[in-house]
């Protein structure tokens, strides 16, 4: 980095300082002064390595599933209850967040690849904007799950991912957390192959990371061995009543003291199904258990994702 970018990096750091009281100015001044940000740099670019993994696992991804990522052995339908129930054939469209991050979607649309925009009468300038839905979770969302709201350690803990996809979360897991056992659960076979596939293109070790093609509701056995079970919205892929039957199945099968991750609170999810009442006590909804790493990450993005435990 030469003359120019540090000044640049300085006027950045200025920019932002002047925005500060004397107080918070005096709070980052004791930050750099007493070194403690050097700790937070080395873990910020460990994280980065990381993060370049996943990277290289979406560029792999994107060349063999199709663009929308949903493969045409599935049954994808826009749910009817939900704060996802405003989405139709129509105005929504799949633009998966592991896949495609934020920069990448702003370069599709500008190469016109990716529109933002339905036209509500064909011919007319009325457009409204598309919901863009993404069935995977963000490698940010995933580094926010490992490195702030999860426990540090989890060398001993089983983590199971329901539904898992791509693998995104897999993956996540694997990069981000010290979890010996990693098991995403898939009733779709093509998707299975895809992650297995990945699994194998980037060496990772089989005895820590696996993929089983079933309804999770037919493996309750590893439902009951996991610690942290991690639940992506499923709206878009059950039907209402099977969605109540997976969680009164959660409910009876999950053991107590484990942990449940969610990108929706889980009263939203079960208001919608009508099922509040009968969950009543099951869970508590818990900090982050890695605080401190807050400072890696800009929070307004991550206030949907929720931790709890399981009693
Ligand atoms: C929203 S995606 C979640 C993807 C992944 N967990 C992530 O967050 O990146 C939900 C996935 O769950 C799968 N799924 C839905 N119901 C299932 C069930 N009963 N058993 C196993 N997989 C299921 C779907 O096929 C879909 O791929």
């Amino acid at each position: 980095m030469g003359d120019e970018s540090v000044l640049n990096v300085k006027c950045r750091i200025l920019d932002l300082i002047s925005e500060l009281g004397d107080h918070e100015v005096q709070n980052i001044e004791e930050w750099i002064t007493s070194q403690s940000y050097r700790k937070d740099l080395e873990q910020k670019r460990n994280l980065q390595r990381s993060e370049k993994q996943l990277i290289k696992i979406a560029n792999t991804l994107r060349k063999i599933v199709p663009f929308e990522a949903e493969m045409t052995t599935e049954k994808i339908e826009p749910p009817t209850v939900g704060d996802q129930a405003d989405c139709t054939k129509e105005n929504t469209c799949h633009v998966d967040e592991f896949l495609y991050d934020d920069k990448h979607v702003d370069e599709l649309v500008k190469s016109e690849k990716l529109t933002r925009f339905y036209c509500s009468q064909c011919n007319s300038r009325k457009t409204k904007e598309l919901i863009f839905i993404s069935h995977s979770m963000s490698r940010q969302a995933l580094q926010y799950i490992f490195t702030v709201l999860l426990p540090k350690d989890l060398e001993d803990k089983k983590i199971l991912d329901v539904g898992s996809r791509l693998g995104a979360v897999l993956y996540g897991a694997y990069y981000f957390s010290n979890a010996s056992t990693i098991v995403g659960v898939e009733m779709n076979k093509e998707l299975c192959e895809i992650q297995e596939n990945v699994i194998k293109k980037y060496s990772m070790d089989a005895n820590r990371i696996k993929v089983v093609h079933a309804d999770i509701m037919e493996r309750n056995d590893i439902v009951e061995c996991s610690n942290i079970i991690i639940i992506n919205v499923l709206d878009f892929f059950v039907d209402i009543e099977k969605h109540k039957d997976m969680w009164y199945f959660f409910k009876k099968h999950i053991k107590k003291g484990s942990y449940l991750v969610s990108n929706r609170s889980m009263a939203d999810t079960l208001n919608s199904l009508d099922i509040y009442e009968d969950m009543i006590g099951w869970l508590n909804i818990c900090k982050p258990n890695q605080i401190e790493n807050e400072i890696f990450f800009d929070l307004e993005d991550y206030n949907e994702l929720y931790l709890y435990t399981v009693n």
